[in-house]
């Protein structure tokens, strides 16, 4: 195994496949940005994950730097957070192989966000990269020897899966991977849809049903009609206990506030739904509107931070291809670069 690194490492990712929206900042980039002092931290934009379902490719292209952009706007801080393309560092690919090999089907046929999303449409069209992506997610964690990975609630499977791989592999190749942990919050881990409050809040559903997500660039308007909107049972104002739309605009509320369940709840018992709708509403104008100016000022200079992108990952690849080799080795591969 190698060193230990001074700080535990963490690494996490967002794919690229719609435009992000509040239940991404607030399960995983306001936390990522909140600790990042704690960590050595390793952030992508998951690229090849995206493309488990049809991207179209100028939007993929376009999608891909606005993440980026987005990370950068949320406080990401480039000195001291690696930022990166998955697809730019090869040993993503390489290691997924590796791991996929690794990974019994029926561990792949336990997977719950497998299950959601190709249902409609059907295992003769649906590809194959959908069943396997929790594999290559294994290798995007696995490839940095990560302590921890910080994501929403809807990703706990996966972690799961990552540490059992892993543990296989440890069993029948000796000691190396190291086995990862989650780091997942109590607020703001599962946003729900606003139009929907018992599924969650999910860019793919957002593209066919506009009052689904608030978007993390929506304009302000647009954000405050869309949490007005949100879908609440009938009762007049906030009881004891409270229905699942009003939970998630709690919830919702208590992330951007930097509040709890307790705290958001005891401000608001008792109050009438719009005034709570219209409180949930500003505090996500308050905590979007900031990263909005930085991320237009961020967007204007594409070869800037197109080349931030490439430095990282050449970073990246240097930690990931020492992991990569280690593996390779372990399973018998003769090493493609000479020892010496
Ligand atoms: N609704 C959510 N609440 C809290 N956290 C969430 N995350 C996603 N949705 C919520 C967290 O955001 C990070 C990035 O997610 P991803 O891009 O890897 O894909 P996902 O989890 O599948 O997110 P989406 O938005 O639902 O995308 P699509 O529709 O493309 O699948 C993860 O840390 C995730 O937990």
């Amino acid at each position: 195994m190698p060193e230990p690194p001074t700080r535990p490492r963490v690494l996490s990712g967002i794919q690229p496949s719609g435009d992000l929206h509040l239940g991404n900042y607030l399960g995983a980039l306001r936390n990522w940005v909140a600790e990042q002092d704690r960590y050595e931290n390793f952030f992508c934009i998951v690229d090849l994950h995206a493309l488990t379902v049809p991207q179209p490719p100028a939007e993929l292209r376009r999608r891909t730097l606005d993440v980026a952009a987005l990370y950068l706007a949320c406080g990401l801080n480039p000195a001291t957070c690696e930022i990166f393309i998955q697809s730019h560092v090869a040993a993503h690919a390489q290691l997924g192989w590796i791991i996929t090999c690794s990974t019994p089907m029926g561990w792949l046929e336990r997977m719950t966000q497998f299950k959601q999303k190709s249902q409609g449409a059907g295992r003769e069209r649906v590809g194959t990269g959908l069943f396997v992506y929790p594999a290559l997610m294994a290798a995007d964690i696995l490839l940095y020897d990560a302590d921890l990975v910080p994501v929403g609630d809807d990703q706990r499977q996966h972690i799961e899966l990552c540490r059992d791989v892993a543990q296989r592999i440890n069993h029948a190749y000796g000691d190396v991977l190291k086995v990862p942990a989650p780091l997942i919050r109590d607020v703001g881990a599962r946003i729900m849809g606003l139009d929907d409050p018992e599924m969650k809040m999910s860019k793919s559903v957002a593209v066919e049903r506009p009052g689904h997500a608030v978007f993390m660039l929506d304009a302000p308007d647009l954000i405050r009609r869309k949490v007005m909107r949100a879908k609440t049972d009938t009762a007049p104002e906030v009881g004891d206990p409270v229905g699942a739309g009003i939970a998630n605009l709690l919830d919702i509320y208590a992330a951007c506030t930097g509040g709890t369940a307790a705290t958001a709840y005891a401000e608001f018992a008792g109050k009438q739904y719009g005034s709570v709708k219209a409180a949930v509403a500003d505090a996500v104008v308050a905590v979007l509107e900031p990263i909005q100016g930085r991320f237009a000022e961020l967007r204007e200079d594409e070869g800037e931070l197109e080349a931030l992108l490439r430095r990282s990952a050449g970073r990246a690849s240097e930690i990931g291809d020492v992991t990569l080799a280690r593996v390779e080795d372990a399973f018998g591969m003769v090493p493609a670069r000479s020892r010496g």
